[in-house]
């Protein structure tokens, strides 16, 4: 994969791969939020318990006699949220005329820690909304010579929209399970849509002359590697479910989904080095896929290192981020072969 030096200088470009690692770093950000349980850190959306910093300690969401409230504004009383109906000055006493309850959800729990890391999950996932605007505005001067910078980029900039409020949603709805997935699969569409652009910027596309059988395997593995994601967010969802439990029992006894995931990985591994050999046979080394070959490998570990080591701290977030990139490299892959050495330069 060479990629044109002169583009590289392109401030279109650098915004894309800003614009890739923020979202890389969204999707890092959201997976440790889940390993150490903080989705419900800020119970609203999109302040945090009606701030734009947070609070920092319990006592700040406490009752005040004599003290400002701003509309929206939250604060616990009898393990209830209360939100401020409008700005005011409170009395001497509390008065529940001026105090709604917060009717999303019942979670009524301050934890610090918790807290601070749902948001900076959401400030970077403010940067990274910022860094795909200032790339839209960009990708439009260069709409003469190549119409689909735009168009893509303004859809993916809706999908980041769309991603925030299914963000709002996923709190509402005190985490749902198929919210979280469908969050999931988003992502990877905003992934794909980010290496388009970045393909655009490739001065010389890459394709293999006769290569109908390789291009079919390279489609078969990556549906086989969007099933096993699926499959891993199911299986994600049964182990959240037994997360109360010592790790040692998250998957024990383990349901059949895990067993289905763990074999395929064999299959996409073994679909992978099929490819590996065809493209060795026509005398073909593409750089992007021995990267993806290393990514299914350290993935296979990653896994193998939760369910035999009993989930070590970060294995969970690590599983997800090579998941993550694995289908980035795999799209970049995908539009490499299906090209017809068309040029892409400015
Ligand atoms: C190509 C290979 C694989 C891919 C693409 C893959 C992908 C994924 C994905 C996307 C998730 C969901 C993560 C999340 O929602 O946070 C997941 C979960 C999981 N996978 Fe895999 N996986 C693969 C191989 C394996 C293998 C070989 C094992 C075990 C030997 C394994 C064990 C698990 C476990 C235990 C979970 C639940 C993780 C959790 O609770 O955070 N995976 N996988």
């Amino acid at each position: 994969m060479k990629l044109d030096w002169k583009c590289m200088k392109n401030s279109f470009k650098k915004s894309v791969i800003i614009s890739l690692v923020l979202v890389y770093g969204v999707i890092a950000a959201g997976s440790i939020v889940r390993m150490t349980g903080s989705g419900m850190g800020c119970p609203d959306w999109p302040k945090c318990f009606g701030y734009w910093i947070p609070p920092t300690e319990r006592a700040q969401l406490d009752w005040k006699a004599n003290h400002p409230y701003t509309k929206g504004q939250v604060i616990i009383l009898e393990e209830e949220l209360r939100v401020a109906q409008r700005d005011f000055l409170s009395s001497d006493y509390y008065n529940d005329n001026n105090w709604n309850i917060y009717s999303q959800h019942d979670y009524a729990q301050f934890n610090a820690y918790h807290t601070w890391i749902e948001y900076l999950n959401r400030l970077l996932g403010a940067l990274a909304g910022l860094g795909v605007l200032v790339m839209t505005i960009l990708s439009f001067w260069s709409r003469k010579t190549n119409i689909s910078r735009p168009i893509v980029s303004v859809l993916i900039l809706l999908g980041m929209g769309f991603q925030a409020w299914l963000g709002k949603t996923v709190v509402d709805s005190n985490l749902a399970p198929y919210r979280i997935s469908l969050h999931m699969g988003m992502a990877l569409l905003i992934v794909l849509g980010l290496v388009f652009l970045l393909y655009t910027c490739k001065r010389k596309a890459f394709s293999v002359p006769g290569s109908i059988f390789i291009k079919v395997l390279a489609w078969l593995a990556v549906l086989l590697t969007l099933f096993q994601i699926g499959l891993g967010t199911q299986v994600r969802q049964y182990v959240d479910v037994q997360m109360d439990q010592p790790p040692r029992q998250w998957l024990d006894p383990a349901p059949l989904k895990f067993y289905v995931h763990r074999s395929l990985s064999l299959l996409v591994l073994g679909v992978h080095l099929l490819i590996l050999w065809k493209l060795r046979k026509i005398k073909y080394s593409v750089k992007i896929f021995h990267q993806i070959l290393l990514l299914i490998g350290l993935e296979i570990l990653s896994g193998m290192v939760m369910f035999y080591l009993d989930f070590p701290f970060s294995s969970q977030p690590l599983h997800l981020m090579l998941a993550a990139l694995l289908f980035g490299a795999q799209s970049f892959f995908i539009l490499q072969l299906m090209s017809n050495q068309k040029s892409y330069d400015l």
